[in-house]
């Protein structure tokens, strides 16, 4: 037996080198790190890779509108109470995704215009309001944070996702948003504020790290919900691809702007998460793919670190095998921090040397690696405590 114990502590090292596993050296700087937990795909390497590695999850799909109600009356918890289970016998924290958002809803995606505009409206409300105090009363003092509302916020010209066109939203159509200010997003939250005043709740969205359109239109949603104390918390996904490796809109990663949004979402105060963390890569990825991976990993916990309100590191899946990057982005994936046979990547490696050194030494080792460049700043600093030039100006949407 005691030969055996040592075996298995011998190929761990061999494996991972020197080092602690994630969660200790993240808890020792004062946040979580955890991930996007399927349901299946446990047990054994998967469970154990977990549990050894993180202290928190997140269904990745167990917590949809369509996990815990597809039909009408019909509460399904059998996915997530075994995920809420697993994260309590691993003294693992557990966020809650999602409530209101346009996909993987179930029959309220499907509900029919009624009579009325109002007639609608008030159906929508209601089934809102039932799934959301159900479920929140289940759960009550399990959950460290609810995403309430999930992707919202469009970068149309009206600012928030419309009934039709390629960003549509259900619950806008439905609600009359339009002509409503868009009040079943504030009544999600008052809904969730009834059910259990004690929670945590969190507006979760994409593309909006940075600063930009979008990104200032959901900091104009999210002050109008604080201003209300409706709100708590920020999730900004964090769905990148590598810097160099691709481009578009969807996913660029900058962080010198990251870390000007990342203050003044801190300064409304809000706790900020990074909630569906993941780098995408062309695959296969060559070694010089991984290695600007790690460096992207490492630059995006550095920002983190670097800010007192982010306390959360969510990466969105475990290993590259069980990412939904290569379904939605052919050619494109091995985003995470294990591969397939749960191997550690560089990019583990980096984030570990990044969690156990402090900044300033980091700073000092790393010598003229820029993590911040371009745009102009002030009232702000870089990573290596210089002063930066002035924060754009931003202008709240009315
Ligand atoms: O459950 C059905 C199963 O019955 C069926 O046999 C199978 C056949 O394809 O499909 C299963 O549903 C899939 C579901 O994941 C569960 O595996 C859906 O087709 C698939 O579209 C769905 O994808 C999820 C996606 O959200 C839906 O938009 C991904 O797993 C999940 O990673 C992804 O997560 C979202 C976050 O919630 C919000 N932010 C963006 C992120 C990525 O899209």
């Amino acid at each position: 037996m005691v030969k055996l114990s040592f075996l298995l502590l011998l190929g761990f090292f061999i494996a991972y080198g020197e080092g602690q596993a994630l969660k200790v050296s993240a808890s020792a700087r004062g946040i979580n790190i955890g991930c996007a937990y399927k349901n299946g795909g446990g047990p054994g390497t998967y469970n154990n890779t977990l549990s050894r590695e993180f202290n928190g999850v997140v269904g990745e799909n167990n917590m949809k509108w369509d996990g815990l109600q597809a039909v009408r009356g019909n509460f399904t918890f059998a996915g997530a109470d075994a995920m809420v289970d697993f994260a309590q016998k691993n003294d693992m924290i557990v966020r809650g995704h999602t409530f209101v958002w346009h996909q993987q809803s179930g029959f309220v995606a499907n509900m029919p215009a009624q009579a009325t505009v109002q007639a609608t409206r008030d159906t929508m409300f209601k089934v809102m309001k039932t799934h959301i105090t159900t479920v929140m009363n289940r759960y009550k003092g399990k959950i460290y944070e609810w995403d309430i509302v999930n992707e919202a916020v469009a970068r149309d010209s009206a600012g928030m996702r419309l009934g039709t066109g390629t960003s549509s939203s259900f619950w806008s159509l439905r609600t009359d948003a339009p002509n409503h200010n868009w009040d079943f997003v504030d009544s999600a939250y008052a809904y969730a504020r009834q059910a259990d005043p004690e929670a945590f709740l969190v507006y979760n969205d994409y593309d909006c790290e940075g600063m930009g359109k979008k990104s200032d239109l959901v900091y104009a949603l999210v002050s109008r919900l604080k201003a209300k104390n409706l709100i708590d918390g920020i999730g900004l996904q964090c769905h990148f691809y590598v810097p160099g490796t691709s481009t578009g809109s969807n996913g660029a990663f900058v962080p010198s702007e990251m870390v000007a949004n990342l203050k003044r979402l801190a300064d409304l105060g809000l706790r900020i998460s990074l909630t569906e963390i993941d780098f995408r890569v062309p695959t296969p990825p060559t070694s010089a793919h991984l290695a600007a991976q790690r460096e992207a990993y490492e630059t995006l916990l550095e920002i983190c670190l670097a800010n007192p309100n982010c306390k959360n590191f969510f990466l969105w899946g475990l290993n590259d095998g069980s990412s939904w990057i290569p379904n939605q982005y052919p050619g494109q994936g091995a985003p995470l921090l294990f591969d397939d046979s749960f191997n550690p990547k560089p990019a583990y490696i980096g984030l570990r040397e990044v969690f156990q050194t402090p900044v300033a030494i980091r700073a000092s080792r790393n010598g003229g690696r820029m993590l911040l460049s371009g745009k102009p700043w002030n009232e702000a600093f870089d990573l290596r405590g210089r002063a930066l030039r002035a924060l754009p100006a931003y202008s709240p949407f009315p």
